[in-house]
């Protein structure tokens, strides 16, 4: 390195760590305890959770699946929830991946109003996501571990952001693990994570591919024919099953059995398989008690550290922008 060269890493590394710092891993565990700004937003999230989730476990779903749609497009700053408007037309929310099949809307509102009746404008929407989440994934898995808080939110949405990022369920496992690398996620969190296809439901549209007009290969032929029954070719509405009917509502290592004997619904469920990697760790999920649910948290935790594209704000109103 010529003497120049070094001169100028000297003079900017300090700005280079400033920024560096301030665009990076700002979130800490505890957030507004430490900054003493909401001690309680935590509990107060929690509260509403478990009022939804109690009566209603699809709705836990829904969140986990609301966190990772957030996450994988612009970062974790609750751009899914921005509603349209002039300033955003094309919206995530009303994209094919989010409309009409992501839930939870109403627990993500209901959460932010308790939490601004006690301190007003200090904790975001994409914190308030992330919080649901993991207490979802609580109620539902018994699947505790601290999340890091102190996102913004951002004050754009763009629908055609949200096919680009996210994966669809006939991709394969390349593009699966590509998807998630642009994300700074592992091979490891592709498989950790998709265990959450251990609850909730989903639509026939989305797997129906594999039933007509000849039942995939690489389904079991039975449960093929079985899911041929809940989701009729010609059907006047778009029908819904449980992503695991053997426990619909536990976020448990049921998963991994369920794709290991070809009782996934979707190709990317199958398509772990498909590498000795991925196939491996599958197997150990599968077997071994408490591994799923250890590195569930883990994953989850690194999902939430998806950065967002720098300034945000508090929004006051989860669906919309502060004006
Ligand atoms: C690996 C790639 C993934 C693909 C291709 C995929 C695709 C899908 C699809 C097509 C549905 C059904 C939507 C419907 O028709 O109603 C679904 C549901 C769901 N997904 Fe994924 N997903 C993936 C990863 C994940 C991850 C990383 C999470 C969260 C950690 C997740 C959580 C869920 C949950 C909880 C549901 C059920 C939602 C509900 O009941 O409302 N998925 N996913
Ligand atoms: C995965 O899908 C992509 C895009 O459709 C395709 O280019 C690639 O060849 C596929 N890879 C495998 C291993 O099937
Ligand atoms: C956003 O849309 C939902 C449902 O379409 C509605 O209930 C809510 O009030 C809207 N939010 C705002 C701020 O207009």
């Amino acid at each position: 390195m010529g003497a120049r060269n070094t001169f100028q890493v000297l003079v900017f590394l300090p700005f280079i760590l400033l920024f560096g710092a301030m665009s990076t891993t700002s979130l800490e565990v505890g957030y507004y305890k430490c900054k003493q700004t909401c001690p309680q937003a935590e509990d107060i999230v929690k509260g509403v959770v478990f009022k939804h989730v109690s009566k209603e476990p699809g709705l836990g779903a829904g969140l986990i699946r609301m966190f990772f749609h957030d996450c994988f497009v612009r970062g974790c700053d609750a751009s899914v929830l921005l509603n349209k408007s002039e300033l955003n037309p094309n919206p995530e929310k009303l994209a094919v991946p989010n409309n009409p099949s992501l839930r939870g809307f109403e627990v993500i509102d209901d959460a932010k109003s308790a939490v601004e009746q006690v301190c007003p404008g200090v904790v975001s929407c994409a914190d308030i996501i992330a919080f649901a989440a993991r207490d979802a994934a609580f109620i539902l898995g018994q699947i505790s571990y601290e999340i890091p808080s102190g996102r913004l939110d951002g004050r754009v949405s763009n629908g055609d952001e949200v096919l680009k990022a996210l994966p669809a369920p006939f991709h394969n496992l390349t593009v699966v693990k590509a998807l998630f690398a642009a994300q700074g996620l592992s091979t490891d969190d592709v498989v950790a994570l998709s265990g959450a296809h251990s609850i909730g439901r989903s639509h026939c549209s989305s797997f129906t591919n594999r039933l007509y007009p000849t039942i995939d290969t690489t389904m079991d032929e039975g449960f093929g024919y079985f899911l041929r029954g809940q989701c009729p070719q010609n059907a006047m509405v778009d029908g819904v099953v449980p992503q695991d009917f053997i426990t619909p509502n536990k976020l448990d290592k049921q998963y991994y059995q369920n794709v290991a004997d070809l009782k996934g619904l979707f190709f990317s469920d199958w398509s772990l398989l498909t590498s000795s990697e991925t196939a491996s760790l599958l197997n150990d999920f599968r077997t071994t008690p408490g591994l799923f649910e250890a590195k569930f948290a883990e994953s989850m935790v690194n999902m939430g550290n998806i950065a967002g594209l720098g300034q945000g704000e508090i929004r006051r109103i989860c669906s919309a922008v502060n004006y």
